[in-house]
């Protein structure tokens, strides 16, 4: 299984921080943003990893992280994405990257306190499908929502006014390699970008993706507030613990 994290865009939320650099080599307490999740996913044993980058400071990531050595890695695999079309569309940049394989996707702003091993285990043994990871949340209405009926996720709903559940879905997918063209048949939604909630609904719709809820602590980064907030929860709790 190989790993992709999604850093590309242009960080407006975080303006002016981001006008001279990526929102992901921003500082999150003591360690660059982007390093949280490139550690989620050696931490569950990936160690394959393609960074997907874009905007105008997309040099600065090869300065900072060169071959990966701060992770015990060999290499580390670099693509650029041209504009600003969504998650759903800097993806598809990992099509060849991926070589058939199945990925799990980070995104470059989520931090979580725990590990993912099991969840990407657990995926392993699914036989083809997608996973996401959901995590309970006060304010839903900021993310993608889960609505979830007999132990199964049953439609997601990206940042609703009236959120039918306080399940977020976190940052962190599984895909077989269907994703890619699930992606091609996407539309761009309202905000002008093509989302990774339509390719999760599309495996909802075909009846193959599973969820679980993560244990320990979530936080996405890319606003002022949750960058705040997750600065603090490193340093009073650290970050990709293996004991979470
Ligand atoms: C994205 C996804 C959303 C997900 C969130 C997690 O939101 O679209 O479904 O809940 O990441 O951080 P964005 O950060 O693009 O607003």
């Amino acid at each position: 299984m190989k790993g992709v994290v999604l850093a590309g865009g242009l960080g407006s939320r975080l303006y002016p921080l981001t006008k001279i650099t990526n929102k992901h080599l921003l500082p999150v307490f003591n360690k660059p943003m982007i390093y949280y999740p490139i550690q989620a996913l050696v931490n569950a044993g990936i160690t394959d990893i393609l960074i997907v980058t874009g905007g105008n400071s997309a040099g600065h990531f090869l300065q900072l992280l060169r071959n990966g050595a701060d992770f015990g890695l060999q290499r580390i695999h670099y693509a650029y994405q041209e504009g600003e079309g969504g998650i759903a569309d800097a993806l598809k940049l990992a099509e060849s990257f991926a070589e058939g394989e199945e990925i799990a996707v980070v995104l470059g702003d989520n931090i979580i306190e725990g590990n993912i091993k099991k969840a990407v285990d657990d995926f392993k043994k699914q036989g083809g499908g997608a996973k996401i990871l959901l995590k309970e949340v006060h304010d839903p209405e900021r993310f993608g929502v889960a609505t979830i009926k007999d132990g199964k996720v049953v439609k997601i709903v990206e940042k609703p006014k009236a959120p039918e559940s306080n399940l977020a879905v976190i940052g962190i997918y599984m895909f077989d390699p269907a994703v890619f063209d699930i992606c091609r048949t996407l539309k761009p939604s309202s905000r002008g970008e093509l989302e990774i909630t339509d390719v999760n609904n599309e495996y909802v719709r075909r009846g193959n993706l599973t969820y679980e809820v993560l244990k320990g602590w979530w936080t996405d980064a890319g606003t002022f507030e949750s960058l705040y907030r997750s600065a603090t929860l490193i340093r009073e709790n650290g970050a990709n613990r293996m004991d979470v």
